[in-house]
């Protein structure tokens, strides 16, 4: 049992912002991206990235299209300095990104941190404090005006640097560490003093950056933070406004997108959500959500599984199944009803018309993913599931009621074994069933002719280890076949008769034909489907029937 929560924790106060815009806005551009995949992503892991795997990573955020790349803390780690030399120093940079380094706003980690840029074409010195009460009262111990003098002085230090090296296009990030948390009179105070000690303009924009570094309330209030400060900033002209959520509640993808709608301009984030803690907000989630509603993300996740292979190997994290648009099972439906809706979705889903596929809110070809691991079988699955493996890997399209009563036998085998079955296990099953069995009978071969006005054949049969040569008349080849089966005592009728072609075999063969016949024995009260397959269709409607005999007698051990 939980303790009582009420007095241990309590509500997040809402903010005082009776008119805000936000729940009446949606979002029709992409915001600029910032991936902080080295960065915030890089210390959260076990193992930080070596240079390597940064370079592996970098190449990859720059081929998916982010043009502002957050690649190191220099001053926390050799490694991180030695990265961003190499990086300027090789030429590494392309010349529509813009690296972007991290530092705390103390004066010889900034040093640290400018002299790591020395060379660049163009950077974003991103400088933070802490800026909430207990961060003021118990971690730094310091007034308010001491913190605001502190990122002002940071700010002041950074100009000074960046003069020294004018061949750099320098640009300024603040953040207010902790913002989500921080009153917001002050959080605006000092946001202001930084876009004034910066000297921002509209033409040398400063980025102010608020994150919820402990993701600690419902998305809505962190939109109305977002909001009230697009709307109180000094000088928002002169400000870009980004966002940075964490995602400690579960909700920074929610947090960032309401971000947005309430003014920002500019989201921080990672590849599938790494990050301190629970990780800080999933660009890609991001990105693929925009997609789906008509926006261009600008941003390229069109081979998304390669790309998570890179990333878990960078990140040596394994990326969930379950990961939206990613996750190994997010485009697979096990349930019955599911595959049902989806199979008829595909049937009627036209190449270049609207998406509309029940349960895939993406069409999975977009993102690199095939359609095989869209319906998967196991204990759950019904029929739907069953006939698209079998139409998709094998190119029999079942007739329904032979689906229903397949979907029997496959029901039967995932209850015995567990697990699940693929496509290949589902065909070897359908063989055992309805194409393999010789018992009662086995086909051997059959003769037609003439007969009157009807058809007469001459038919072979083997069954207990003796071939028999049977003759029968009708007004076609299954009906002379049923009649010269009742020489054995088999007394049959035929209630349907499907045939189907299934182009080329699979082992590049000629065309196969495909006979279904739905056979019973009058008075039994069973009926049964038979498969035959040949290239010659009759030859596959006899095998059908004998195989409809066999499957009467698996059902009822009806000796012959
Ligand atoms: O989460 C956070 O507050 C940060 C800052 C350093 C921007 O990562
Ligand atoms: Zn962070």
């Amino acid at each position: 049992m939980l303790k009582d929560p009420s007095r241990k924790y309590s509500p997040f106060p809402p903010v005082a912002l009776a008119d805000r815009q936000w729940p009446n806005r949606s979002l029709r551009v992409p915001p600029i991206w910032m991936s902080t995949d080295l960065r915030d992503g890089n210390q959260a892991l076990f193992e930080p990235m070596n240079a390597d795997r940064k370079m592996r990573m970098f190449r990859t955020l720059c081929d998916i299209g982010f043009k502002e790349i957050e690649v190191a803390f220099p001053s926390a780690s050799q490694t991180d300095f030695d990265f961003v030399r190499q990086l300027i120093e090789g030429r590494h940079v392309p010349q529509d990104v813009t690296i972007e380094v991290l530092t705390q706003a103390r004066e010889h980690l900034i040093r640290r941190t400018m002299e790591s840029l020395r060379g660049a074409r163009r950077a974003i010195v991103h400088v933070y404090n802490a800026t909430s009460k207990p961060f003021r009262d118990i971690v730094f111990g310091m007034s308010r005006a001491e913190v605001v003098a502190m990122a002002v002085s940071a700010v002041h230090l950074i100009k000074q640097l960046a003069r020294e090296h004018p061949d750099t296009e320098w640009i300024l990030e603040y953040s207010p560490e902790t913002f989500s948390s921080t009153e917001l009179d002050f959080a605006l105070e000092i946001c202001d003093a930084v876009t004034a000690a910066w000297g921002a303009t509209p033409d040398d924009k400063v980025i102010l950056n608020l994150p919820a570094t402990v993701e600690s309330a419902t998305p809505n209030i962190y939109a109305d933070q977002v909001e009230w400060m697009h709307r109180h900033l000094a000088r928002r002209d002169s400000v870009i406004l980004s966002v940075h959520p964490h995602n400690d509640r579960g909700t920074a993808v929610a947090a960032a997108e309401l971000a947005l709608m309430a003014g920002a301009d500019r989201v921080e984030g990672c590849l599938f959500g790494n990050g301190e803690r629970t990780g800080n907000v999933d660009i890609v989630t991001l990105a693929l959500n925009l997609y789906t509603q008509g926006v261009a993300p600008g941003l390229d996740f069109s081979d998304i599984n390669a790309i998570a292979r890179t990333v878990e190997h960078c990140n040596q994290l394994p990326i969930h199944p379950r990961h939206p648009y990613v996750g190994d099972l997010v485009f697979t439906a096990f349930s019955g009803s599911h595959q049902d809706a989806i199979k008829k979705g595909f049937a009627v889903q036209r190449p270049n018309a609207p998406w509309n596929v029940p349960y895939l809110p993406i069409d999975p070809a977009d993102v690199g993913r095939s359609y095989d691991s869209v319906i998967r079988v196991n204990s759950q699955s019904g029929k739907g599931g069953i006939a698209y493996l079998l139409e998709a890997e094998y190119g029999v399209v079942l007739p329904r009621r032979l689906q229903v009563e397949f979907s029997g036998e496959v029901q039967r085998h995932t209850d015995a074994h567990g697990g699940e079955m693929s496509a290949a296990q589902i065909w070897q099953l359908f063989s055992q069933h309805y194409l393999v069995p010789e018992i009662p009978l086995r086909y051997v071969e059959h003769h037609l002719f003439e007969h009157g006005r009807g058809q007469g054949i001459r038919l072979r049969v083997a069954s207990q280890g003796k071939v028999h040569l049977l003759a029968g008349e009708g007004n076609g080849p299954i009906d002379a076949a049923v009649h010269a089966l009742r020489a054995l005592d088999l007394d049959l009728q035929v209630r349907s008769y499907e045939e189907r072609s299934m182009g080329k075999s699979r082992e590049g063969g000629n065309a196969q034909a495909c006979a279904f016949m739905e056979v019973t024995r009058p008075g039994s009260g069973v009926e049964c489907f038979g498969v035959g397959l040949d290239t010659n269709i009759v030859t596959a409607s006899i095998k059908a029937l004998v195989s409809g005999v066999n499957r009467l007698e698996a059902r009822h051990g009806q000796a012959v």
